[in-house]
């Protein structure tokens, strides 16, 4: 497929479930001739390279000087060390941009790392599943859905502007916003069902009333409610580490709701009851 965009070279670094799905879907459009991977998991890059969701292993740092465009897809507390590794020897005017599902903090230690030959655009898909690493990527996994970048002062334009096509290409609407606010939303609506569900599952499986595991028993409520906290348990600690104060604040607002709904159900409080479970399902029903 012939694509406007051309980018000759681009390096995955990371290249799990959103690095290697990047690569899938930049392959699909036509947008570049060549991609690179880069992991510390060697077993993982063979496994990249045996699905085509790579063109070549990197050996070592010294492979990407070839890169026009890298992608950092590694873990969040992992993006320093990597780029510390990488960028001695990236070319100049090369365009690097992340896919970290936590943005502010993220900025705050990689934009002092950057040599002033590379152009940093922070990133962060909307889309993902619960597997990891090369063999979960998959390349439709940003059709239809939303990437936001979260461009700052330091940012150069034209990069921002081919960052943008890159995800377009991949099939996402590109929304521009202040990594603060992206912090706060994403805490709201990712972050704090995920430590729900992970608590969830914990609360459930510490249950010891009966000799047999109760999980067994579960059915399509609390698999479908429950599916995100099979998600890498790496990936969440980082995320929880570096979005602590908008994590706890939604926490702090999601421990008032259950109570006032436990107080409902201690009180036998039957209209307070309805109404809740009302407005959820509105709310609920409206997103979709
Ligand atoms: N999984 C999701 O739903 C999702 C969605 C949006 C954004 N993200 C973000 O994308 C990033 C990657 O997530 P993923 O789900 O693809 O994880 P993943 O575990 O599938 O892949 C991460 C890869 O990074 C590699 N890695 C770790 N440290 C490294 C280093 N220092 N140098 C090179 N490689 C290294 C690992 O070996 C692994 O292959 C994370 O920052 C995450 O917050 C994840």
């Amino acid at each position: 497929m012939n694509n406007p965009l051309h980018i000759p070279v681009v390096a995955i670094v990371g290249v799990g479930l959103i690095g290697g799905s990047l690569a899938l879907a930049l392959k699909a459009a036509g947008v570049t001739d060549r991609i690179l991977g880069y992991d510390l998991d060697a077993h993982n890059l063979a496994q990249a390279l045996q699905l085509g969701v790579i063109d070549h292993v990197c050996s070592g740092p010294q492979e990407l000087s070839a890169a026009d465009l890298i992608f950092l897809a590694t873990p969040v507390l992992a993006m320093p060390a990597a780029l510390k590794t990488i960028a001695p020897h990236l070319k100049p005017g090369a365009i690097l941009t992340d896919g970290g599902s936590v943005k502010a903090a993220v900025i705050s230690v990689l934009e002092p790392l950057l040599p002033a030959k590379l152009r940093y655009v922070p990133g962060h898909p909307i889309s993902g599943t619960e597997r990891s690493g090369a063999t979960a990527a998959f390349a439709t996994l940003y059709r239809g859905k939303r990437c936001i970048l979260t461009p700052t002062e330091r940012t150069d334009p034209q990069a921002l502007d081919l960052v943008t096509a890159l995800w377009q290409a991949a099939g996402s609407e590109v929304i521009l916003m202040d990594a603060e606010k992206h912090d706060r939303i994403l805490a709201a609506i990712s972050h704090l069902p995920h430590m729900v569900a992970y608590a969830l599952v914990n609360a459930v499986g510490a249950y010891d009333r009966y000799e047999e595991n109760i999980l067994l028993y579960s059915a399509g409520g609390f698999r479908d409610f429950t599916r995100i906290a099979s998600s890498d348990p790496t990936m969440w600690r980082d995320i929880a580490l570096t979005n602590r104060e908008a994590l706890l604040e939604m926490i702090e607002r999601f421990e008032v709701d259950l109570a006032g709904l436990k107080e409902a159900i201690r009180t036998a409080d039957a209209p307070a009851l309805h109404s809740y479970f009302l407005r959820s399902k509105l709310n609920r029903d409206a997103i979709l």
